[in-house]
């Protein structure tokens, strides 16, 4: 190994070793997660490179509006969504965080992804803020229908009562899921610690809550291959590294620390 691959190695220790101390000074910690965390299933971001906001208009496609005025249009990208997340499946990384929480270390997780990989993943106390778009609703008569691996060979867009269906998420112009906000709001301003995967900290007010979680006195951890908003302004310690091997690391510190032999070179 060169001496610059051992000396990266030796830092990336470091943070992995502190990253495990500032979770486990007052456990359980809030998990915040977003499009990044399933890259590695399969799904892409909605910003950066292979975005789906590179595809397609937000305003347009993703926004109340255009299901009101024009559903099939709205379909267009709720389909290729849908079809998506029931193409792939939950991660690693999804796996480690339904550990940790089994192991009293990280509660609740507040997700703004819609695909649901969290539970299916095994994690029990999931704050899907922006709803789930396994979850198909007719707002005319009510008629709901869960869609767990793949959509049913009678799958229409209509509901029997004539109406356009549409999955239960929140689109642009329409408010968050309020129980679930909440929660998320009261976690986040409770002194809890917060470690944060892979969301660029744009869109509130999920954005919000690591800001929350910092004046009220809690750390935050950050896992992101990429700068974020709060990589280099309220993050405590920064893993720059993809979820899976970001979060397959940190268990392995976390376990140690709190099996009383802290991993790394101190
Ligand atoms: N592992 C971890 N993070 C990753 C990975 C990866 N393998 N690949 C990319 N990322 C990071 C990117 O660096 C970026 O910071 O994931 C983040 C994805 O950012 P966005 O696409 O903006 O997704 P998100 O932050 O979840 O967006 C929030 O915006 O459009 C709305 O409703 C939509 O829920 C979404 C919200
Ligand atoms: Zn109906």
């Amino acid at each position: 190994m060169s001496a610059d691959a051992l000396l990266e190695m030796l830092e990336m220790d470091e943070i992995y070793s502190e990253a495990a101390r500032v979770l486990l000074e007052h456990p359980p910690f809030i998990v915040l997660t977003g499009a990044g965390m399933s890259v590695e299933s399969g799904l892409p971001p909605f910003r950066g490179p292979g975005g789906i906001w590179e595809r397609f208009d937000p305003e347009e496609y993703g926004h109340i509006d255009t299901f009101r005025k024009d559903p099939e249009r709205a379909w267009v990208l709720l389909g290729e969504m849908l079809s998506g997340t029931l193409s792939f499946s939950p991660n690693e990384g999804h796996r480690v965080i339904a550990r940790l929480e089994e192991k009293g270390l990280a509660g609740p997780v507040v997700t703004q992804n819609i695909d649901g990989y969290h539970g299916i993943a095994g994690s029990r106390d999931v704050l899907e803020i922006h709803g789930n778009i396994r979850n198909i609703i007719c707002p005319s008569c009510g008629r709901t229908e869960y869609i767990s691996s793949r959509l049913p060979d009678d799958w229409s867009v209509k509901c029997s009562c004539g109406s356009y269906r549409r999955p239960d998420i929140v689109l642009f112009g329409e408010p968050l899921k309020e129980g679930a906000i909440s929660r998320a709001w009261e976690a986040a301003s409770s002194g809890m610690d917060m470690l944060i995967v892979g969301t660029s900290g744009i869109v509130m007010p999920a954005s919000q809550l690591p800001f929350l979680v910092r004046a009220s006195g809690g750390s935050i951890v950050e896992i992101n291959p990429h700068d974020s908003t709060f990589s280099n302004t309220i993050s405590d310690v920064f893993i720059r590294e993809r979820a899976v091997k970001g979060l397959t690391m940190l268990e392995g510190f976390l376990e140690d620390r709190s099996h009383g032999s802290p991993r790394g070179f101190k």
